[in-house]
């Protein structure tokens, strides 16, 4: 079968660099978000085998008009979690989203939309061979996941991504960052699924 034209809007991302991926990414037109988006937020941190990737929903209105993920109200909490469990801004991690556009009005993603996008997200994920994944709520835990569950059924455990390349990724789940700004006893929850997150060694065994 001939491979899908590169400026096709639904081709499968065959980028072999983040900044091709990225550039893939700011021209695609694969779902009806690219129509109102302002911008796309690929993501950012260390490039390289980060320890953590951490994964969002979708930017925000700040994240969009900075082309930066958690620039805005939840991702400042999601900092000061981390700085919590000791991880400031030199901790080696990568932050992203599963969608790359924001939905209008901050919606919740679209299904068809999440399926439009997530091959960015698994590309970046190949591209950057993190040491684990992080999925930040139910929206990420799905997509990384591959099935729907409550949130509270998929934290506390480590569970396995498998990448484009059929490696595993360690995947520890918690609660989206803007939850916790609505139900602040979540918070004791995160403390502990990041303690978790802590706790798993470079190559995502205990210790
Ligand atoms: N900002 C992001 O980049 N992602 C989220 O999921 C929330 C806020």
């Amino acid at each position: 079968t001939p491979a899908p034209a590169a400026d096709h809007p639904h081709a499968a991302p065959t980028a072999t660099s983040l900044a091709a991926l990225g550039e893939q990414v700011a021209g695609c037109a694969a779902c009806p978000l690219h129509e109102v988006r302002s911008r796309t937020v690929f993501g950012e941190g260390v490039q390289q085998s980060p320890r953590w990737m951490f994964i969002g929903e979708a930017p925000g209105e700040f994240d969009e008009s900075a082309g930066r993920p958690f620039q805005g109200r939840a991702g400042e909490l999601l900092q000061a979690m981390l700085a919590s469990i000791g991880l400031d801004a030199s901790a080696p991690a990568y932050f992203a989203n599963v969608l790359k556009c924001r939905p209008v009005n901050n919606r919740s993603p679209e299904p068809e939309e999440v399926a439009a996008c997530l091959p960015h997200l698994r590309r970046q994920i190949t591209l950057l061979q993190p040491g684990c994944l992080v999925a930040l709520g139910r929206v990420s835990a799905a997509a990384l996941l591959g099935h729907e569950g409550e949130l509270d059924d998929l934290r506390g455990q480590v569970h396995q991504y498998v990448d484009e390349a059929g490696r595993s990724i360690p995947v520890v789940v918690t609660h989206h960052p803007a939850a916790l700004l609505l139900h602040w006893q979540f918070k004791a929850d995160a403390w502990r699924d990041l303690n978790l997150l802590r706790s798993l060694g470079a190559q995502g065994s205990p210790g």
